[in-house]
């Protein structure tokens, strides 16, 4: 079956095109970084209208580097939520409409489950069950997942994301918006023995995070330097950037230990991050667990995660009611499980190691 896949949920439209049996065949992303950078965040009413522009243009750019046609699509997935409000509706609009015309199913997809799925578009794939760290920019949840749908939640943030708190630190620092690549960027030049940042919850046994204390203790070094130079701004990059590392990296093998999973998947924007990467990668590795992270352009919002969760989603009957909706709130547990099957001769559910 051949899905276009719509992302509108924030300030990224992402269009894709994947074949359940060839794999992805074109995905399109504009991201409207620009749009926002001088209100120093995203502003909803603006995204809507931005997404509205890009929609068509960018479907028709995905099929036309496919080399498909409008009629050569079978199925559409929208993300239904959660997201901005006036954001999901462009998706939810364009995609229902255009199912109704061409005469196709639609699915509305939760875009967290199209993070959690999306180290499935890389190869090799993680196979049921693995621990997922999704970290983005408004969430930062540890899940154990046994199947699609079968998502339990492990442990998640007691307050700030991780990707908020890479964003605001980034502010305190007088960096552009989204902060999280460009404090990364900066703190590749920092030292990383000059600051010592808290660790929060590091010692505790349960898998929750806090990163509201973390950030206050950035505000109050900033507010202790007598002059922000380039090197000290680069030195408390580096030593968040440590921080929020090492906690999340310690939480995510405590996880996996819990669970008794061998396998941990990184979703998400914050899963872009190279010393994430690197801290997870080799500390993994010592403890015999492998670790699967989506291509560097799915890990941020994109059209390619929304085609497969929905490609996964479609394979069940009851797609939902043929008018549509958008849940800007909306919790992964309240999804219902599926019966998809991803793997070849993979058992509904599969729960084998
Ligand atoms: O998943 P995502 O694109 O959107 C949400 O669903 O939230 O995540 C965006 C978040 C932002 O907070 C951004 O600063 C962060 O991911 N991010 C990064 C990096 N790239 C994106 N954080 C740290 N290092 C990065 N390289
Ligand atoms: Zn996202």
């Amino acid at each position: 079956m051949r899905v276009l896949g719509i992302e509108t949920s924030c300030d990224e439209t992402g269009v894709a095109l994947y074949d359940t049996s060839q794999g992805l065949l074109a995905h399109t992303l504009h991201s409207q970084v620009a749009l926002h950078a001088e209100y120093g965040g995203v502003v909803p009413e603006l995204a809507s209208r931005d997404h509205i522009r890009r929609v068509l243009p960018l479907i028709r750019g995905t099929l036309a580097q496919a080399g498909q046609t409008l009629q050569d699509v079978e199925a559409i997935a929208y993300t239904e939520g959660p997201g901005l409000a006036g954001a999901l509706l462009v998706g939810a609009a364009i995609g229902r409409s255009l199912a109704f015309a061409l005469g196709i199913p639609a699915v509305g997809v939760h875009h967290l489950e199209g993070h959690l799925l999306s180290p499935l578009l890389a190869r090799p794939s993680p196979r049921f069950p693995f621990v997922a760290l999704l970290v983005s920019g408004g969430h930062t949840q540890l899940m154990g997942v046994t199947g699609v749908g079968a998502y339990a939640l492990l442990g998640e943030t007691l307050d700030d994301a991780a990707g908020e708190a890479f964003d605001k630190t980034a502010q305190l620092l007088g960096l552009g918006y989204p902060g999280g690549p460009a404090l990364s960027a900066l703190a590749a030049h920092g030292r990383r023995t000059r600051f010592k940042l808290p660790r929060p919850l590091l010692k505790s046994a349960e898998l929750n995070f806090s990163f509201s204390g973390l950030k206050t203790a950035v505000l109050m070094l900033v507010q202790a330097q007598q002059t922000l130079d380039d090197q000290t701004r680069a030195d408390i990059a580096c030593a968040f950037q440590e921080a929020i590392v090492e906690v999340l990296v310690a939480k995510a093998l405590a996880a996996a230990s819990q669970t008794g999973f061998s396998r941990l998947v990184v979703a998400g924007g914050v899963g872009a991050n190279g010393r994430l990467r690197e801290q997870l990668s080799g500390e993994a590795r010592r403890r015999g667990i492998e670790v699967f992270y989506p291509p560097l352009e799915f890990c941020t919002d994109n059209g390619a995660m929304i085609a497969f969760a929905g490609a996964a989603r479609l394979q069940d009957t009851d797609v939902g009611e043929p008018g549509f909706t958008v849940r800007p709130r909306w919790e992964l547990s309240e999804l219902p499980p599926s019966h998809a099957r991803l793997f070849e001769g993979e058992a509904p559910g599969e729960t084998g190691r």
